[in-house]
């Protein structure tokens, strides 16, 4: 038997997570489920969002299902702060972020795959009327480093600046004072091009798909696209039935309307990575749809990419898609070996969206409220017992 630490973290958090456990269940999926404390209520009483209790969890047990968390900006978090601890330096940062550092979950997977009939897929003008390019990307993004490695500065220390000051592009910043001055760093390392690389070229391998797309912007960022595609050029060399493409990120966002059919496996650093995949995400139906891994050596976890959305969380019943849940449950089931068990769950996703009799309120693309019902949506429970109908 296997143990998932659970982390459902906040918001609609609550409410997809154990919707999608109904759902491992019902494949018959054998394990125990650790809850584990995640998020905005323990920063609030504890000055700690990622209490160690749940980095402990995650050591020991090394897989986390994880439904969402909840973030402010750094001053509001501060004023929620329990009054016993405000002044105290404690500082908010993002657990999942943290998560990510932390277990160096490096290779953040993104599949977006459209589901036929799916009310909200991409649709694009033929020469007399409309076809509907189904789409089938998967979204390797670089998830430690990059822009986001969370190296910056506004006023930077003086050691900085001077260090800055030895590259001539600099001159053009030579009377900026530093208090007027905001640096964030690309940091990018030729290991974690390598592993993501590895990973996607072996993704494609596993999964059959023709081509790898490195997406970055290698004639502007010399340096840091410049490493990233010269080490898929290298690895690409061992692929020879995969074909190598690259992408500028400008260019790319412009095709994802002309041809994103075409697309296979796609390959960014973090931040590009974030924008390509919320970019494809868009033309399969969403947040309601888009799933995610957060891959490390030892330990991985899978999330929805969609937040905690608290417009919704207070809404009884609960209207919003469990599926962007459920399919982050099939990354795990796909990274345990349970391929056949993900394969039953997607199959039973694909009916009933292919039906088209039992539709959230995202589906019906209706704005969000306790109205939606008599509009014809269905609840989060109705659409989970749906899918579990199929799977029977
Ligand atoms: P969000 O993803 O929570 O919600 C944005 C909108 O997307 C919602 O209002 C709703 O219309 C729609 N939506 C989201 N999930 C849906 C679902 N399962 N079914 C149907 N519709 C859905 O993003 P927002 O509102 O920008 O952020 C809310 C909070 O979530 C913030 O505190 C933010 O920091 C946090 N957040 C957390 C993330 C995480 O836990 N990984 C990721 C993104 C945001
Ligand atoms: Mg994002």
């Amino acid at each position: 038997m296997k143990t998932i630490v659970a982390m459902p973290g906040d918001g609609i958090g609550k409410t997809v997570l154990p919707e999608a456990i109904k759902v491992l269940s019902a494949v018959n999926f054998n394990a125990e489920y650790i809850h584990a404390d995640i998020g905005w209520d323990f920063w609030c009483k504890e000055g700690n969002a990622l209490p160690q209790r749940t980095i402990d969890l995650l050591e020991k047990h090394k897989i986390g299902l994880f439904g969402a968390i909840t973030s402010k900006p750094k001053d509001a978090a501060a004023k929620e702060l329990d009054p016993s601890l405000q002044g105290k330096g404690y500082v908010y940062f993002s657990p999942i972020v943290s998560l990510r550092q932390l277990f160096n979950l490096d290779i953040c997977i993104r599949p977006c795959k459209s589901f036929k009939g799916n009310p909200l897929n991409f649709i694009r003008r033929s020469d007399s009327s409309f076809e509907e390019p189904l789409v089938d990307a998967v979204i390797f993004r670089q998830n430690t480093e990059g822009l986001y490695s969370g190296v910056e500065w506004t006023n930077p220390p003086k050691a900085v600046r001077d260090a800055f000051e030895t590259h001539p592009k600099m001159k053009s910043f030579k009377n900026v004072p530093s208090e007027d001055l905001a640096i964030s760093t690309r940091i990018v390392t030729r290991n974690a091009c390598r592993r993501i690389l590895r990973e996607a070229f072996e993704y494609a391998k596993k999964f059959g798909y023709s081509n790898v797309t490195i997406c970055e912007k290698p004639n502007v960022l010399r340096e840091t696209s410049g490493m990233m595609f010269n080490e898929g050029k290298l690895i690409a060399k061992e692929y020879p039935n995969i074909q190598l493409w690259d992408t500028n990120i400008d260019a790319q966002m412009m095709w994802l309307t002309k041809n994103p059919e075409i697309y296979g496996v796609i390959v960014a650093e973090n931040m590009f990575g974030d924008i390509i995949s919320d970019g494809f995400a868009g033309l399969i139906g969403g947040l309601g749809f888009a799933c995610s891994a957060n891959i490390g050596k030892d330990v991985a976890i899978f999330e929805p990419t969609h937040g905690s959305a608290p417009k919704y969380q207070e809404l009884n019943p609960s209207i919003v898609n469990p599926m962007a849940m459920i399919l982050s449950a099939c990354m795990m089931l796909d990274h345990l070996g349970e391929n056949e068990k993900a394969e039953k769950i997607r199959k039973a996703i694909a009916q009933v969206i292919e039906e088209g009799k039992v539709k959230t309120y995202d589906m019906l693309k209706l704005k969000g409220g306790p109205d939606v019902f008599s509009k014809g949506a269905c609840t989060t429970q109705q659409m989970t017992d749906e899918i579990i109908r199929k799977i029977k």
